[in-house]
């Protein structure tokens, strides 16, 4: 799994390597563009725009909802990857931070309207994604939706077919999002399979 200085030497090659394997239609990232596609419709449609993102990399997502008017939270842990973002959103409230351990202090003080998560919440074993998910619940507004955007499947009998085609590429290190299992801890979840080895969740906050 990598760590934060991991992330760090990724960043300026990190856009185009996704670009290439979604392209390819390959695992891990075939259907990226089409995920952040989808939650980027779903974010701006919604009347509110104040959106925390979880593990925003080189801002992808979030800049083009910035430039949309979004007000822009959020937190990772990779410095180089808070550098690139800021680039791109000056006026963003990025925070560096382990959301293993839990969110900064000063994202917890908000209430958002969305809060996005894409391709990178596999980073936690499912039991820390539940506590995670209810823990991010609290700090949505009455009518906020989360949307998670990750390598994911319906069942773990899918994800092990996509495992087995997949081969020696396949990460044992990330614990990807399996739908029928996520929806036992919340039943108001919303699955949409996006390519082969992608799909999108919508969780909202339950009244
Ligand atoms: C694969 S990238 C995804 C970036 C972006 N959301 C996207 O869709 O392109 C994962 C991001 O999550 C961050 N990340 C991974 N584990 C993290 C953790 N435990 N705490 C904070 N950030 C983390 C990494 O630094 C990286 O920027």
């Amino acid at each position: 799994m990598l760590n934060n200085k991991g992330f760090d030497l990724w960043a300026d090659d990190y856009d185009k390597s996704v670009g290439l394997s979604d392209e390819d239609e390959t695992y891990p990232f075939a259907g990226y563009k089409n995920v952040l596609n989808k939650i980027y419709g779903s974010v701006l449609s919604h009347w509110g725009k104040v959106v925390l993102d979880i593990g925003f990399g080189t801002g992808t997502l979030t800049s083009k909802l910035y430039e949309n008017g979004c007000e822009i939270y959020g937190q990772d842990f990779s410095s180089r990857m808070i550098e690139l973002a800021y680039e791109k959103m000056p006026d963003a409230q990025l925070f560096q931070g382990d959301f293993s351990v839990g969110l900064a202090n000063e994202l917890k003080q908000n209430k958002y309207d969305s809060i996005i998560a894409t391709y990178s919440l596999h980073h936690l074993t499912d039991k820390q994604k539940v506590d995670f998910l209810n823990m991010l619940m609290g700090l949505l507004k009455e009518d906020g939706c989360i949307y998670i955007g990750d390598v994911a499947f319906a069942t773990r009998k899918d994800m092990e077919e996509c495992k087995m085609q997949v081969g020696d590429e396949w990460d044992d290190e990330e614990i990807y999002f399996i739908f029928d299992e996520m929806k036992k801890h919340f039943p108001q979840m919303i699955f949409e399979q996006i390519s082969h080895c992608a799909g999108v969740f919508y969780l909202r906050r339950q009244l």
